[in-house]
């Protein structure tokens, strides 16, 4: 039983503990009231109070307006190719700080915690902020794309992204012209994600990166929901980056800090297998898998075999990237 954890009957979740800004509201509305002062009222008043922390409606009121789900699709990104169904979309994932398994990730994931979600956006830019989740969204707007979606294991997916494009994240922060690289990091946080308990030799947290150019394509995808809702824990919540033209591992889930960094950074499986998964990534039928074919993909709804494609069929729009000068 060494790994579980005891709270005690005192412990408040993080997500159960008032706003500020509904505090802040809480006194508002008792002076407005005018109940402030009245020293009397003390003992039915810390009694209103507590009964006010709980108001679902005012704190929904307090909090800034959820971003509109669905969002609108931009007509750039839809293709009209059938969606993957959605049921087995969100039970076949890969989240390792949940399991190595695929259709276990969304009841394993439970108990993770997506709200407050901070970013901490870092490293060699003018600008570093730290900016919670929901106000980034409501700053920037999101849209719906429609992506292929590639994963190194062969197995291939259709699926309505909503978020938008990082540049205009990039842009948000000025980087320094020494900036060269992006390194995103994830959550880590062992008590909620029993997949980081289990393998402990893993380097967490899971990390990726991209380089600068590949960062501020227009492809590039800050994501923060799928198939027109927010982003369920097991797909990457509250918000992970889409790069569709690479195999899926470069898509990390659940990012926590962005870092502008000189050097190619170091990634997850890249540390673990670098033979295997290269930093580059780019989806290419013709370079085998050192232990399977990637001339082909499964696409996971209708188990339909289909060939695949060079950069995920997204070349004409990428391979310019890459064109050696
Ligand atoms: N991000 C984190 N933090 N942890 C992971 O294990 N798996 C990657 C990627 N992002 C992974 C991750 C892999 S291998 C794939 S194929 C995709 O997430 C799967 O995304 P999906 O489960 O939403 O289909």
């Amino acid at each position: 039983m060494a790994n579980i954890i005891r709270r005690p009957d005192w412990h408040i979740a993080q997500h159960l503990i008032t706003p500020e800004a509904v505090f802040r509201n809480r006194r508002q509305f008792l002076k407005q009231m005018g109940f402030a002062g009245a020293g009397a009222l003390a003992a039915s008043l810390s009694s209103q109070a507590a009964e006010l922390d709980t108001d679902k409606t005012l704190i929904d009121k307090a909090r800034p307006k959820r971003a509109t789900y669905p969002a609108k699709r931009n007509p750039e990104f839809d293709p009209k190719w059938p969606l993957t169904n959605e049921k087995v979309a969100g039970n076949y994932n890969n989240f390792y700080e949940f399991s190595l398994g695929k259709e276990n990730i969304a009841a394993l994931a439970k108990n993770f915690v997506t709200a407050p979600w901070p970013i901490q956006i870092t490293g060699l830019v003018e600008k570093p902020m730290t900016i919670d989740l929901q106000e980034l969204v409501e700053t920037i707007g999101v849209e719906e794309r429609v992506y292929r979606f590639r994963c190194v294991e062969a197995w291939a997916m259709i699926v309505p992204w909503t978020g938008f494009s990082l540049s205009k994240l990039i842009d948000k922060v000025n980087p320094k012209p020494e900036a060269k690289f992006l390194r995103f990091e994830t959550f880590n946080r062992p008590q909620e994600a029993p997949g980081i308990i289990l393998r402990p030799r893993y380097p967490w947290p899971y990390r990726e990166g991209l380089r600068m150019d590949e960062a501020m394509h227009p492809l590039t995808m800050v994501a923060t929901g799928i198939y027109g809702k927010p982003l369920p824990r097991q797909h990457g919540a509250p918000v992970r980056i889409v790069v569709p033209w690479k195999y899926g591992y470069k898509s990390i889930k659940s990012i926590v800090k962005i870092e502008f960094v000189a050097h190619q950074p170091n990634t997850f499986w890249e540390m673990l297998q670098p033979e295997e998964y290269p930093f580059e990534s780019n989806v290419n039928p013709a370079v085998p898998h050192p232990r399977w074919s990637q001339a082909t993909e499964r696409m996971i709804d209708t188990d339909d075999r289909v060939k695949t494609q060079p950069y995920n069929g997204y070349g004409n729009q990428v391979a310019q990237l890459y064109k050696k000068a």
